[in-house]
């Protein structure tokens, strides 16, 4: 009995000394021990294996994901015309950030899609020239690489095609293209133009300018969210309320207007939500038959670029996830689910590139005599 005894006692851990031994003298003590080792035993064991089922990959996903969803591609294609160079991009990156691109001087792309920020303001709608409000909100230039449609009605269908846009608009830069050229022939841009595009002879000119915009607006990409490592396998990316609010996102519908790799802006959706007077596609000329039609906004990184909707309607996530759900879904929800649901749409929020400040060109001093044109402003 007194190498049982010894043997329980230092599987326990217990101080082992001979003269200890002898005072443990009952048969009861001794089933007590036993019992203990037998518990100490189990609860090990217990602990080691939850361990090691939790270190093994699942084989399947614990929620299939929608089949158009898949993880965000590893970089944006160019288009044909507007292959991407570093000096291109590098042109790109000063013209996103130079103020002498509006009429003020004052208001730069990055004013509204600030990148040190998430690609936003952070406004109902955005202020430009002359402190005049749109009629929209500012939504993100990050990932807008992946979209074959851009604005809130979708009416881009590219890049360069959308840069002309706010370069031109009155709430917006407010210039015209011939003053864009002469701004920026004034503003020392003529070498940075001839080495972005060489085998122009009149390099600075406002397609160029567009093209550069919307090169450097390419390189702006946010992979590698928790998300995208679940859909390529890591089913440990995704905690149980954000698995279980994939599940209501797509159980839901909202993964039927929201899907593809940016979930959503791909397809256009009616969406009338008694705020606006804004008729989306239905404000374009010969769309009037497209009343209150939207592009299904893309969800990345969506619970940082608050507000939400086209005008800006929804000051919180919370706000705009509850206005999906009562106009677009038509199932009820508790608040709970639709915790889960956001809680499932933070993990669309990817890994941010660190742009700094560009350093941009100095002013040509003597513009008259470069030029042969008085100076416009
Ligand atoms: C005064 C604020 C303001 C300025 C300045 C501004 N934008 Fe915007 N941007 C907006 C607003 C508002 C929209 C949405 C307009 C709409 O949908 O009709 C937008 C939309 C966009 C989009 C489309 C995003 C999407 O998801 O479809 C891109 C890309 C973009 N802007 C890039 C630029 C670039 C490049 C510049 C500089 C040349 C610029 N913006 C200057 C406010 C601004
Ligand atoms: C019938 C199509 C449809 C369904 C279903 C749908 N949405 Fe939307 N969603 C849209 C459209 C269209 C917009 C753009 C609204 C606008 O222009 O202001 C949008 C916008 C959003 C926005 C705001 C994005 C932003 O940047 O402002 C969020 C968040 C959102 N949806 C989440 C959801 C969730 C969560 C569900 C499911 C409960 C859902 N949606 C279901 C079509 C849909």
């Amino acid at each position: 009995m007194s190498t049982s005894y010894k043997t329980i006692l230092s599987s326990l851990g217990v101080f082992w000394s001979e003269k200890a031994v002898p005072r443990v003298k009952s048969v009861f003590v001794a089933r007590a021990l036993y019992f203990m080792a037998g518990f100490v035993s189990l609860l090990l064991a217990f602990f080691v294996a939850r361990w090691w089922i939790h270190t093994q990959p699942f084989a399947t996903p614990p929620v299939e994901v929608h089949p158009l969803t898949v993880p965000l591609p590893a970089g944006v294609p160019d288009p044909a015309d507007n292959i991407r160079t570093p000096e291109k991009i590098a042109l790109g990156h000063k013209l996103f950030f130079d103020a002498r691109l509006s009429r003020s001087g004052t208001i730069s792309c990055n004013s509204c899609h600030t990148l040190s920020g998430v690609g936003v303001d952070h406004r109902t709608v955005s202020v430009g020239e002359q402190g005049r409000a749109g009629p929209r909100n500012a939504p993100t230039v990050f990932n807008t690489g992946y979209l074959a449609m851009l604005f809130w009605d979708g009416r881009a269908v590219s890049l360069e095609a959308q840069a002309a846009s706010p370069l031109t608009t009155p709430h917006e830069m407010d210039m015209t293209p011939d003053e864009i050229v002469l701004r920026l022939l004034r503003s020392g841009y003529l070498p940075y133009f001839a080495a972005a595009f060489p085998e122009d002879d009149e390099p600075v000119s406002f397609t160029n300018t567009t093209k550069a915009l919307a090169a450097f607006q390419r390189t702006l990409v946010t992979p590698n969210a928790p998300f995208d490592q679940y859909m390529r396998g890591n089913y440990k990316a995704l905690n149980e309320r954000q698995l279980a609010g994939l599940h209501l996102f797509q159980d839901a519908k909202c993964a039927s207007c929201h899907h593809g790799p940016m979930l959503g802006g791909d397809t256009f959706m009616e969406f009338a939500h008694g705020v606006s007077t804004d008729k989306g596609r239905g404000e374009l000329p010969g769309q009037e038959d497209e009343q209150f039609v939207f592009r299904v906004a893309p969800l990345r990184n969506v619970t940082l670029t608050y507000p939400y909707f086209h005008d800006g309607s929804a000051a919180t996530i919370e706000q705009a996830v509850s206005t999906m759900i009562n106009q677009q879904v038509g199932r009820p929800f508790n608040e709970h689910e639709a915790g889960l649901i956001i809680e499932f749409l933070r993990t669309l929020e990817g890994e941010f590139p660190k742009i700094d400040h560009p350093e941009l060109p100095d002013n040509v001093p003597d513009y008259a005599d470069l030029f042969g044109v008085e100076e416009p402003y």
